[in-house]
């Protein structure tokens, strides 16, 4: 998430943000559009240091020479290692004076997702939980038990569920709760994906979950027929196989096109993501 302004003087001239992979990035897009000559005065903020290599998209530092801006200010380091620094170097040495990163710490929570991805190779995971105040996730039959309140439910899903990537479970929560897995408070025009972990294919087909961009993960299995990654009715099947009893989640990863997750439960699934330390925050909802 990438956004780009131009101040001139104390009033913001032209402003734009990278839409998505594969699109203009901000700063490109700004300039591109930007229809005024450039004063030397000018300061071209982003949030994100500039690129200096051929993408899916040409270099920013080129377009940021070309059209003669002198200043820049940039929030936070390229963690790309194709980028980091060689960007502002670029910059400097075609005489841009730049200034940063002003933000990193914020930039970088901004966009933990790319972040992890980049650093890690994964996504950024963070688990979601709601319980009683004596502990208690459901009923002891494991039938669903209502928790949170409404501020709450509004709370997570417009600072959770909207601003991960998808929202996973395991299977049992989908047998039990039923639950939607949709964002149905503040903007609900971004849905995240719905990724249920399925090794031994109990999904139901009509299960509420069903919709959206879903993704079942069952297990691969020697001699099996069914190809590796398939789809139909809508849903995305994914074959990954087992290391240690459980899923090998490296090896999803690099199956799955996604940056963040929000790890919904149940108790199983939380498990086996601290078991492996895929855990970067974790939310704990008590009602
Ligand atoms: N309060 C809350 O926030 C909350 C949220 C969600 C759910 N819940 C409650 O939690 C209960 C369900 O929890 P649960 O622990 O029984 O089940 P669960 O975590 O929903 O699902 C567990 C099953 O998912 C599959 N699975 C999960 N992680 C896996 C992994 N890393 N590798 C391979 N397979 C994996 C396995 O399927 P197989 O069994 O096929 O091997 C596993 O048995 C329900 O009662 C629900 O109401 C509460």
């Amino acid at each position: 998430m990438v956004g780009s302004v131009l101040v001139r003087g104390d009033k913001i001239v032209a402003e734009a943000f990278h839409l998505s992979f594969g699109q203009a990035h901000a700063e490109r897009a700004l300039l591109e559009r930007f229809e005024g000559a450039i004063e030397s005065d000018d300061v071209l903020y982003v949030n994100l240091e500039p690129c200096c290599h051929r993408g899916k998209t040409p270099p920013c530092t080129d377009i940021i020479i070309e059209k003669g801006i002198k200043r820049l200010v940039f929030g936070m380091l390229d963690p790309n290692a194709q980028v980091s620094g060689k960007g502002i170097a670029i910059l400097r040495e075609a005489g841009v004076e730049v200034v940063g990163p002003v933000l990193p710490e914020v930039c970088e929570r901004f966009n933990r997702g790319f972040v992890s991805v980049q650093k890690s190779g994964r996504p950024w995971i963070t688990l979601k939980k709601a319980q009683t105040r004596s502990g208690q996730i459901s009923n002891k039959n494991g039938s669903p038990l209502k928790i949170t309140d409404q501020i709450q439910d509004e709370w997570s899903h417009t600072r959770l569920r909207a601003r991960h990537d998808a929202i996973l479970v395991g299977v049992q929560t989908i047998i039990s709760d039923d639950p939607k897995l949709t964002v149905r408070y503040g903007d609900i025009s971004f849905q995240p994906a719905r990724i249920v972990l399925d090794p031994n294919g109990r999904m139901p087909k009509e299960a509420n979950a069903v919709g959206g961009r879903m993704i079942v993960v069952t297990k691969e299995t020697k001699g099996t027929k069914e190809t590796k990654e398939s789809k139909e009715n809508g849903i995305e099947r994914i074959q990954i196989p087992f290391k240690n009893g459980s899923f090998d989640l490296d090896k999803l990863w690099k199956a799955l096109d996604i940056t963040s997750i929000l790890v919904e439960g149940g108790e199983r699934t939380w498990k086996s993501f601290k078991d492996v330390g895929m855990i970067d925050e974790e939310v704990i909802l008590i009602g």
